[in-house]
Parts: structure tokens; C-alpha cells; sequence
């Protein structure tokens, strides 16, 4: 179990450029770098095309305005004359601007943690991987869904044999939340994923199989792609030559098959992404609308499901196991959302703000005495031998 002591001898000084307010992925970034406090801290940030509306968000974030920045170069140049400056950056931007970023990054001497899809031409990965190298910087990605505790249990059973031999991939990520082309006009983080300057060759497939694949070399690290064939289409017209569906078969070197569907336009769909892994003995599926479980299903017997957290699981999907048994994915959310509403009521209570007061909900001592009564009086029933009782 990982409880969020430290793992390295002191966070990294990190920034980030993009991410800003308006952004939809800016504060999975945050969160997911600094809950510990013991890995990231964020010292920089070009948040924003917008210069003002950078700076007032980094001042909500309680940043220091002297290290908000009206773009990355400022961002890179500035840091580099500080005796404390950034060792990391962070790339969440929209597409076409990674690999200049990355690039920049990289030659200011910074380790680098890039948005997928990371660039448009393996070339400029090449490019980037020779960088990197020259510099001994890292480039990580961040495909966000493939941390999941189940999924390093999905890779050592498959490793481990328990299925056999790999035979079938199945992978699907098809969502219907660009059934409506309205957005393609209107929402900020819709307009720029359809046009292709932008977003690179694709939408859906880089938008969001990148995901899924990743999610299938992780899961099934022996399995080599050696061919595929991609069938894709433009159901909003005015998307083209950009797909918001497609649909892949693919076909590995040790025979096994598979195939991919993605999809912006899967109308009602909630369910978002699917892995199934089909072997000779047994199948092993997940999806991310249930991720605390994995199904292992072996030919001819009844399906088990896989809890995350459980001592029967492997010791790789352990190891970064952060809440225990039976306290479930998501639980943190419930934690963080509580913590702030006592930060409100204390606030509110030091500037003797009784309407904020009064509608804040929250448990406060009431709710606390309520419990100890709860408890005392459902004692006193049973002890009488089960009689009705006051609460109060
Ligand atoms: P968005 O359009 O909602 O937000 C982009 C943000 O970047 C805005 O705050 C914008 O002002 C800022 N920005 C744009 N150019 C900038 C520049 N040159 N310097 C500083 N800031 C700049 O886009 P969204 O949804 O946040 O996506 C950003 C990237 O993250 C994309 O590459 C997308 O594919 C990826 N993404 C990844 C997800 C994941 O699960 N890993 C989820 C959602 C998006």
C-alpha cells in the first residue's frame, strides 16, 4: 500500500504551460502531481494564451505572481536565471503546439511530461528522442487512465500465463459527446480537436485510441503490431477530413488479432473505454465506469471478478494501492470536496459570515453528536431487548 510518503529524496520544481482555466484537462495535471506533495511542486506556469486571465488564475492558485508568464519561452528563459528555477515542465496544450514546446523544453534543460497524441510525425518523435537523449532528460505522456491499480494486475496474470496464450485484443474508447456539431463552433476544447491544423490528422484516433492502445501495449507488453487497417468517417461532414468514428482491426506478429473502435459520436454511450484480452485458457476484461474491477473469466466456469485493494492480487497492483479494501476508486474526490467546505466554514466563521454559515453543508458537531446519540441510544434498545427508544 502507498500511503503518499515520499518515493524521491525532494519534489521537482515544475511548471506548466497551458492547463489555464478554461482548460479541460489543466487540473487532472494538478492533481495528479501534487497530491502527495512529495513528487511535483508547482513553482511556474504559462497557463494561457490569455496574460491576464494567466495571472489571475495562478493568484487563485496562491502562485507567486513573479512566476506567471505570458508564454513558455518567458516561462523557460526567466526560470533558467533562477537559482530555484523549474526542473520539469508540463506540456497541456492543445496538439500542434507539443513539439515545439517539448522541444523548447527539452533545450532549456528541463525533464518533460507532454499531453498525448505527443506529436504528428514519428519523425519529430525521433527528433525529440535524440534530444532527449542528448540532454539526459525524460519524456513521459500522459495516456491519464493507465495508472489504474487493475491494470497492472490485467499485465502480470497475462504474464504470468493465467490466460494462456493471447489470442484476441479488444479494445474499444466511443463516447457520444460530439454527437451535437454545434460545439464544433461554440466550446473552446471542441473547436480546436476538429480542425486540422491543430489537432494533427485525426480526432478521434488521436484524441482518444491513443488511450486505448497504450492501454493494450501495457497490458500485453509481448504482443508486436504488425499490421492494421483503419476504416474511418466523418458522421458530422463538416469534420472532415477529421473522423469521429473509426474502426481498426489489427494484426500482431504471433498470430493474435484485434481491433479498435473510437468514437466521439456513440450516441448515449457512457461507458467510455473497454479492454478485453482474450487467451487460449481464459479472457481477462475492464472497463472505466467500473475500474475497481477486473473480470476473469477461464472457459467453463463461472466469472470471478477481481476487486482492486484485495490480498489475492498480484503484488504489481499493490504497490501504488493508495485507500485499502472496500473504500473504493473516487473516494479521495469525496475527502477533497469535504476538506474544502471546511476550509469555507472556517473562513466564514473567522469573518463572522453567518449566511455562508448557515448554507454550507457539511458534518459539522451537530452531525458528530448525532452520531455519539445514534450510537448510544441504538445500545440502550438492543440492551432493553429491542424496545422503541427516543432519539432525542
Ligand atoms: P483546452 O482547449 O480545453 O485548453 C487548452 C489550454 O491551453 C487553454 O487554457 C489555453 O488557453 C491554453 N493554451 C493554448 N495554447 C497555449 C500556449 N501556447 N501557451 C500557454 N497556454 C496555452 O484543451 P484541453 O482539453 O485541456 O486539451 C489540452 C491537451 O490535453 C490536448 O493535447 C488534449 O489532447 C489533451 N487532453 C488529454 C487528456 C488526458 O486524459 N490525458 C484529457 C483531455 C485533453
Amino acid at each position: 500500500m502507498f500511503i503518499g510518503e515520499k518515493k524521491i529524496a525532494r519534489p521537482f520544481r515544475w511548471g506548466i504551460v497551458g492547463g489555464g482555466r478554461t482548460s479541460g484537462v489543466g487540473y487532472k495535471h494538478r492533481l495528479g502531481a501534487m497530491r502527495d506533495n512529495t513528487s511535483f511542486e508547482l513553482k511556474a506556469a504559462a497557463f494561457d494564451l490569455d496574460f491576464a486571465r494567466c495571472v489571475d488564475f495562478g493568484k487563485n492558485l496562491n502562485m507567486d505572481e513573479e512566476r506567471l508568464y505570458p508564454d513558455y519561452k518567458t516561462m523557460f528563459a526567466e526560470e533558467a536565471k533562477r537559482e530555484d528555477g523549474i526542473e520539469a515542465v508540463d506540456i497541456a496544450t492543445p496538439n500542434f503546439q507539443h513539439f515545439e514546446v517539448c522541444k523548447a523544453a527539452l533545450e532549456a534543460g528541463l525533464h518533460v511530461i507532454c499531453e498525448k497524441p505527443l506529436f504528428f510525425k514519428v519523425e519529430e518523435g525521433e527528433e525529440i528522442k535524440a534530444l532527449a537523449e542528448k540532454m539526459g532528460k525524460i519524456v513521459c505522456v500522459t495516456y491519464g487512465f493507465s495508472g489504474f491499480d487493475l491494470l497492472s494486475q490485467m499485465r502480470s496474470m497475462i504474464q504470468n500465463g493465467d490466460i494462456g496464450e493471447v489470442t484476441m485484443v479488444d479494445l474499444r474508447y466511443a463516447h457520444g459527446f460530439a454527437c451535437d456539431p454545434t460545439g464544433d463552433k461554440q466550446a473552446e476544447g471542441q473547436k480546436w480537436r476538429v480542425d486540422p491544423a491543430k489537432s494533427g490528422p485525426s480526432f478521434v484516433l488521436g484524441d482518444l485510441s491513443t488511450h486505448t492502445f497504450y492501454m493494450s501495449e501495457l497490458v500485453c507488453p509481448q504482443l508486436k503490431l504488425k499490421q492494421l487497417l483503419c476504416d474511418r468517417q466523418s458522421f458530422i461532414k463538416s469534420r472532415a477530413p477529421l473522423e469521429d468514428n473509426a474502426y481498426v482491426l489489427m494484426r500482431y506478429e504471433n498470430g493474435a488479432v484485434g481491433r479498435m473502435w473510437a468514437s466521439a459520436v456513440n450516441a448515449g454511450d457512457m461507458s467510455s473505454q473497454h479492454i478485453r484480452i482474450v487467451g487460449t485458457k481464459a479472457s481477462l476484461e475492464w472497463n472505466d465506469m467500473h475500474p475497481d474491477e477486473l473480470y476473469y473469466e477461464v472457459q467453463g466456469k463461472p466469472r470471478q471478478t477481481l476487486v482492486r485493494a484485495m490480498d489475492y492480487l498480484n503484488p504489481e497492483a499493490l504497490e501504488y494501492e493508495r485507500l485499502g479494501a472496500l473504500h473504493y476508486t473516487g473516494l479521495i474526490d469525496s475527502w477533497s470536496n469535504l476538506y474544502t467546505r471546511f476550509a469555507i466554514a472556517m473562513d466564514a466563521k473567522n469573518r463572522g459570515d453567518e449566511e455562508t454559515l448557515n448554507s454550507l453543508v457539511y458534518p459539522d458537531l451537530e452531525h458528530g453528536i448525532d452520531g455519539i446519540r445514534w450510537v448510544l441510544k441504538c445500545v440502550e434498545s438492543a440492551d432493553k431487548g429491542g424496545v422503541w427508544v427516543d432519539f432525542k
